[in-house]
């Protein structure tokens, strides 16, 4: 066994095609898009992720080749389906690209050879079955002898990409045909072994009960940062200090010490999307996850008690102007989908302030999908801060530590800091003269 395809090279499929790629195996990533296709073969990546690039020239024309035919299904061993699932207006995910992927696979299945096709992608319980039924009626095959259809999610993060699928926690696998079983143990055992034993828990589960481990696990996180970000909040009122209280909790091995890092609240092409997917999917069974939605309504505040807490230090925003720093979700990333700068710009442009912005990566992205917000782009941190009454920092991208804080100070109309991550230093700006606020410090 020794063909895999990847269908799709967004996220997803560039990480996990780069990554069975360099185990050894021939991959072929099929995607539609003759552009990100001809970038693949020519050694390039279409997104910016650290390491990612570097990996791609290494294997591609080698173990790593793109295509824009369904041809190589036939030979494949392994289909991972890793398109886009962005959420429709109700917030239940859009299995467009899922059908049209399984459609595609099923009319190039070879009926002399057992395949097994993998959800990737995060999709929503049942899918594995919708899958199913798609491939069945496209090929005239029958399922489980023919074929299996597996749910293996993925759960990189972004700007950890690579580490994450060379290093995960665990690989999750749901099915319950012995023989796919078989196939996705052979296929990871590479990566097992390149591990440290105890290092990646390797499960087998049910299809259903993967799927929603993935978004079991993202809402999850997003309610463990809304609920800092809340303690944060409290903080400000009881003028306690919200890293030792992060810190104290994390302490405790049942709480763990990651994801309780204060900021104006989680976004990104995940959380939001992921979070909305199981409210819905919960009404939709009558069992309501109350604390997801209160979750996501405690964010959407999150990023209006930021826009607040300017509005207090610097009163009526009209005529006023304000930089921003960072536009992506997090550092390390270029993608600026959905962040929670979209919100907080939004809002203090209604309030009637001129906006600057930077950022080193998101800026191309930011702009193509905002195009209608009067905005001005700048070439750096120095050159956004110039003549602002307030700057507020977004993303902790490390490039902020090391600005030119003296001439920042200098040439601010108004040296007002809000720093959303706590991530500068607090005392050598307020040294420099800056009137320097985070989010829950207390002192
Ligand atoms: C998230 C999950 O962490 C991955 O495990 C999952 O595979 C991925 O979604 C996915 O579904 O594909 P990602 O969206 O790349 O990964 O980013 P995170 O690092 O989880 O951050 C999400 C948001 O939460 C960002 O806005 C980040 O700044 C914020 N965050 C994170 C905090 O505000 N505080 C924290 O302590 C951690």
């Amino acid at each position: 066994m020794k063909n895999v395809v990847c269908i799709g090279c967004g996220y997803v499929g560039s990480v996990t095609s780069v990554a069975f790629a360099a185990l050894g195996y021939h991959t072929v990533v099929i995607d539609v898009d003759s552009n990100k296709v001809e970038m693949i073969n020519a050694g390039k990546s279409s997104l910016y992720e650290p390491g990612l690039e570097p990996l791609i020239q290494q294997v591609s024309g080698r173990t790593l080749f793109a295509v824009s035919t369904y041809e190589p299904i036939k030979e494949a061993d392994i289909v991972f389906i890793c398109v886009g699932t962005p959420s429709l207006v109700d917030g239940t995910a859009d299995l467009t690209y899922v059908k049209m992927a399984a459609k595609q696979i099923g009319m190039a299945l070879n009926p002399g050879k057992f395949t097994v096709i993998v959800n990737k992608s995060t999709v929503p319980v049942g899918t594995a079955d919708l899958v199913t039924s798609i491939l069945e009626e496209e090929s005239g095959l029958q399922a489980e002898q023919d074929f299996a259809v597996v749910s293996n999610p993925e759960f990189l993060r972004e700007g950890f990409a690579l580490e994450d699928v060379m290093a995960p926690d665990r690989i999750v696998i749901g099915t319950s045909n012995e023989r796919a079983r078989k196939q996705m143990r052979l296929l990871y055992e590479p990566l097992i072994q390149l591990n440290s034993a105890d290092q990646v828990v390797y499960f087998e589960t049910d299809a259903k009960s993967a799927e929603l481990i993935k978004y079991a696990s993202n809402a999850f996180l997003a309610v463990k940062i809304s609920y800092i970000n809340e303690v944060a909040k409290l903080c400000e009122a009881l003028n306690a200090h919200v890293p030792d209280v992060a810190k104290g909790m994390g302490l405790d091995s049942r709480i763990g010490s990651k994801f309780l890092q204060v900021s104006s609240g989680w976004s990104g092409s995940c959380f939001p999307k992921d979070t909305a997917e199981l409210l819905a999917t919960s009404f939709k069974y009558g069992s309501e996850l109350s604390i997801v939605s209160a979750a996501i309504t405690a964010n959407l505040n999150m990023h209006l008690y930021c826009v607040d807490k300017i509005v207090r230090q610097l009163g009526d925003l009209r005529g006023k102007t304000i930089a921003i720093l960072g536009l992506t979700f997090k550092p390390d990333t270029d993608d600026a989908r959905a962040t929670q700068a979209t919100v907080i710009i939004r809002k203090l442009i209604e309030l009637g302030a001129a906006i600057h912005v930077h950022d080193p990566m998101g800026m191309p992205m930011f702009s193509a999908l905002n195009g209608d917000l009067p905005i001005t782009y700048c070439n750096s941190g120095e050159e956004a801060a110039q003549g602002v009454d307030g700057l507020v920092l977004l993303t902790h991208w490390e490039c902020y530590i090391k600005l030119d804080w003296q001439k920042i100070f200098l040439s601010m109309r108004h040296p007002y800091i809000l720093d959303t991550r706590n991530f500068l230093d607090k005392k050598t700006l307020q040294e420099l003269g800056f009137q320097y606020d985070g989010i829950g410090l207390g002192r």
